[in-house]
């Protein structure tokens, strides 16, 4: 594995929705001096490096996935300044900041759209996909079509999301310009990577009717991040393909292209129906997981290690048990991930064992995807009822509602009204009162990851699976040299697990077990070995 991958495996990177981790001016709205004033606890929980979600300036439609200039920091977030002493406090930690790169799509606020719709011969005419008739049945991931007609400019312009986020046209060279220049805009200004937005969607494939993995897909990325300016930055793609060919076109160490991506197998069946629950339990999790930690390990990938993002529920809420055995399903689902052969990335409140929340009217949603999916299910004759227990099951929200800090009021996140209600459970689950139980979540993901800074063999070992198919556990060995670690997982019942490597010196355990205990292994019950 080439050195810069080995170097990303040294990170532990968590993930910020800006608008709701920590209001510092009493707006309800988060902001970037609150995410400067939370760094000392990021960094205490063990953290090298911050992902935010978009922060630039924005309309909102989509909460800064449609951004109306690259290079200015939304209203409601902050100023310019804020953002170079975010970027400057970040530094002085030893710690990495990753921007959100929203590389397919603007806002329809963004100049270059206003300019775009003006006329079909302005300078900015091609930067979007204009055409007098639909060009084919393109849905938008926010439903209806992709296709929007528009009074100004007398076309129809494409958006593979809302109608406020018309597509950039990527085949216009000028386009690529543009965003190679908002990419060393942010490098110059000291940040160390990016995350990439749908970055699968900046070519389409008009010839086999999709709206990605078009044939111009990887000269566009190279463009971007093959340059000598970017080539030794972190890039992290969004990319929804179960194939392994296409993802080593991706991220294979050849490419200069990403240096890894989201892959979302293990988050169900994927994006479509992540609206109802399936029986996809734990084992489905770990096979699926084990099946990409071995693909990644022998095309010497890098592999991210990650569980929630602000796209879906909390995963604990979606395979884990969020009411009995929540500290022991949290720490049990983060114990085998973030242990694997691979960089991990956590989203926000999962170090709390934060978990979905339960709302009884639409009027407390605020996410146009949860939206538009409630009235799309009224209208196919499904009741209130049913398209409320879908939306909250897998809409954005959960995970979008502000961080709870305190057990006090609106979790402590801002002394105003928070933009969107807290958490259903914001009173039960949030720091101060994790930090005060005998179980804290929080101080099981510090000693997690403090482990693995210690443990070479934890960050660069390789992967290989002890479980059967037919176990309901999950055990691998990490191995570096003559250093071995076992890891067992326990998701079913009370069982007896029992597999040589399990002999070693116990290094950690989320239900107090003692070296040397070799009693059955209770309800997601986590123990790490030694092997001697
Ligand atoms: C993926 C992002 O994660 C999601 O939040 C956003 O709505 C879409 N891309 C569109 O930008």
């Amino acid at each position: 594995m080439i050195e810069k991958y080995k170097n990303f495996k040294n990170w532990v990177v968590y993930q910020i929705y800006p608008r709701s981790f920590f209001d510092s001016n009493g707006d309800g709205i988060g902001d970037l001096n609150g995410i400067t004033a939370k760094l000392d606890y990021l960094k205490e929980l063990g953290v090298d490096a911050v992902w935010l979600c978009p922060c630039f300036k924005s309309p909102n439609v989509d909460n800064g996935y449609d951004i109306a200039d690259y290079r200015q920091i939304m209203d409601e977030f902050g100023t310019f300044d804020d953002a170079l002493r975010l970027i400057a406090e970040i530094k002085k930690r030893d710690m990495k900041i990753i921007m959100d790169l929203v590389p397919n799509h603007t806002s329809d606020q963004h100049e270059w759209f206003l300019e775009s719709r003006k006329s079909k011969d302005n300078p900015y005419s091609d930067y979007y996909y204009w055409a007098d008739e639909p060009l084919n049945d393109w849905r938008s991931a926010f439903g209806g079509s992709a296709w929007q007609y528009d009074d100004v400019r007398g076309q129809y312009y494409l958006h593979s999301y809302a109608i406020e986020q018309p597509d950039l046209n990527w085949e216009n060279p000028k386009v690529v310009k543009e965003m190679q220049n908002v990419v060393d805009f942010w490098i110059d200004l000291g940040v160390d990577g990016f995350r990439c937005d749908v970055i699968d969607q900046i070519s389409k494939d008009f010839v086999n009717n999709r709206n990605s993995f078009g044939p111009t897909l990887h000269d566009h990325i190279n463009q971007l991040f093959g340059r000598e300016k970017t080539k030794h930055i972190f890039t992290i793609g969004e990319c929804w393909t179960k194939e392994i060919d296409e993802i080593c076109r991706h991220i294979g160490p050849d490419r200069g292209e990403l240096s890894t991506l989201f892959q979302f197998e293990h988050f169900d069946t994927g994006r479509r129906n992540k609206w109802e629950p399936s029986d996809t339990g734990l084992l489905r999790v770990r096979d699926v997981l084990t099946k990409w930690q071995i693909l990644h390990q022998e095309n010497e990938l890098l592999h991210t290690l990650f569980t929630d993002n602000h796209d879906n529920n909390f995963y604990l809420s979606r395979v884990g048990n969020d009411k009995e055995l929540r500290y022991e399903s949290a720490t049990c689902i983060a114990t085998m991930i973030y242990l694997m052969n691979g960089m991990p990335l956590l989203y926000q409140g999962q170090e709390i064992g934060a978990a979905g929340s339960h709302f009884d009217s639409i009027d407390d949603f605020d996410d146009i995807e949860s939206i538009n999916k409630y009235n799309e299910l009224l209208a196919r004759g499904k009741t209130k009822e049913e398209a409320l227990f879908a939306i909250n099951f897998g809409g954005r929200d959960n995970t979008r509602r502000p961080m709870a800090w305190t057990a006090g009021e609106n979790g402590g996140f801002t002394t105003g009204t928070p933009w969107i209600q807290m958490g259903s459970r914001a009173k039960e689950i949030n720091l101060e009162s994790d930090l005060a139980s005998e179980k804290s979540v929080f101080k099981y993901f510090k000693a997690l990851f403090a482990l693995r800074k210690e443990m070479e063999v934890l960050r660069q070992g390789e992967f290989i699976p002890l479980h059967k198919p037919e176990d309901k556990f999950a055990a691998y060995l990490r191995k570096l040299d003559g250093c071995r670690v076992c890891v067992v997982t326990n998701f079913d019942k009370t069982q007896t697990i029992d597999i040589p490597e399990m002999k070693g010196k116990l290094l950690l355990s989320n239900y107090g077990r003692a070296d040397g205990d070799a009693s059955a292994f209770r309800p997601y019950e986590v123990a790490l070995y030694s092997v001697e």
